[in-house]
């Protein structure tokens, strides 16, 4: 009898990969060639360009929808400005720093800071108040007159950071250039929130919106060129199936053309393909990959409820389509079991109208004669989901 061990490593081994570099699927690899750019590529160069001349950009807003490769294009465009400025002597720095990735304002300024070149004693983690790292980041700028640009990616989150302050940082980081009496700072916000502007300060919009680039939607046969484009990098040849690819950039490019839902899908179906020992990935792996990515995204969601959240998901789940005043009476009973006090009724209504935005339950409302409405709940997701979450939750385990 073989080792349940060892028959999986000697799979692994002897088996098929049809990925030959996984690496070249990675959110953070920037290919060589970016498809269907050019425009974009070259207006973000232009605006960027008075830097190599010593003088200060203006402050740059670039627009698009999620996966329109907005990220790449900065990126790529702030890596070949920075090989040449290493190559001369001019005090230049671009820096880039994504809001989204960091949790505090106070990380993201220092973050800033350190590819400054700002020390740990000069910016320690912790401790300073806001004002006075940015005090510190702009000294630094006068003291050496570089010329800054800031990225900010997901700019739409550092206004959520802190929302007073961060707003008020936001302010003083597109007029900071008004303090500076040599040296120069230009900030380039990225966003995929349209609406984003709209929650500004109209005094913030003018400054940062110097200049602003939209990045349009790909389309359905652009989102093929660029998966296929990565596919001949990152799979070893004739892997992929081409209905697979077609299905792929249809369901990705399906709604505004994400580059991203389209690269994750071919590679989690090259995964599944490799752990079913197929020589090619199929249309069949790329359904798969979909759902497997769609319950992922549910995972997380579901992990991230605190604990009453969770508790009133699974009263749901043991009497799904139940009432209001059913599920009440069900969340009182568990929080009786796991030893907690419970919440009102009106606090519990209130939270199942927020779980029902995530899309986890929906609600519908059901006129009962005399008695006037109630709303009944039941899980969009399966109870197989949201006991496979919880079981790991000590204090839920014994509740499921
Ligand atoms: N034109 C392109 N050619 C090749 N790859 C691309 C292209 N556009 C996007 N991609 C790839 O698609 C993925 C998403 O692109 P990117 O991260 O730039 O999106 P984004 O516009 O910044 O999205 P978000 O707003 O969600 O951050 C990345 O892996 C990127 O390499
Ligand atoms: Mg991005």
């Amino acid at each position: 009898m073989s080792d349940p061990i060892d028959r999986l490593l000697d799979a692994a081994e002897q088996g098929k990969s049809i990925i030959k570099n996984r690496d070249i699927l990675h959110f953070s690899y920037i290919p060589n060639q970016i498809q269907h750019r050019k425009s974009e590529q070259e207006q973000v160069t232009q605006s960027l360009l008075p830097i190599l001349k010593q003088s200060r950009p203006s402050n740059l807003l670039v627009y698009g929808k999620p996966g329109t490769g907005k990220t790449l294009v900065v990126k790529k465009v702030i890596s070949k400005i920075q090989e040449r400025v290493e190559k001369s002597n001019f005090p230049i720095k671009l820096v880039y720093s994504n809001s989204k990735e960091e949790t505090t304002l106070y990380g993201l300024l220092v973050s800033l800071g350190r590819q400054m070149g700002l020390s740990d004693k000069e910016l320690p983690t912790t401790g300073l108040a806001i004002s006075e790292i940015f005090k510190r980041l702009l000294n630094r700028i006068i003291e050496d007159k570089t010329n800054a640009i800031f990225v900010i990616d997901e700019i739409d989150y550092l206004a959520q950071l802190v929302s007073k302050t961060g707003k008020d940082i936001l302010y003083q980081l597109t007029r900071a250039n008004e303090r500076l009496d040599s040296g120069s700072l230009t900030l380039v916000g990225i966003s995929n929130d349209l609406t984003f502007k709209e929650k500004l300060d109209p005094r913030v919009i003018s400054s940062l919106g110097e200049e602003e680039i939209v990045f349009p939607n790909y389309d359905v046969e652009q989102i093929k060129k660029i998966i296929e484009e990565r596919i001949k990098e990152a799979f070893i040849e004739n892997s992929v199936d081409e209905p697979a690819v077609n299905l792929c950039a249809a369901m990705a490019g399906g709604e505004h053309g994400d580059a991203r839902r389209a690269i994750d899908l071919i590679r989690v179906a090259g995964e599944i393909a490799e752990r079913n020992q197929a020589d090619k990935v199929t249309s069949d792996h790329v359904r798969e990959a979909s759902q497997k990515i769609e319950e992922n995204k549910e995972e997380t969601s579901l992990k991230s409820f605190p604990l009453h959240e969770k508790l009133v998901l699974i009263a749901i789940m043991k009497a799904n389509g139940s009432s209001t005043g059913e599920i009440y009476a069900s969340y009182k009973a568990l929080c009786k079991s796991v030893g907690r006090d419970e919440l009102t009724q009106r606090r519990i209504t209130q939270m199942l109208s927020e779980i029902e935005l995530s899309g986890i339950i929906s609600g519908r409302l059901v006129h009962q004669g005399t008695h006037g409405r109630t709303k009944k709940y039941k899980l969009t997701i399966s109870s197989d989901l949201i006991k496979k979450t919880f079981k790991d939750d000590l204090t839920l385990q014994d509740i499921i």
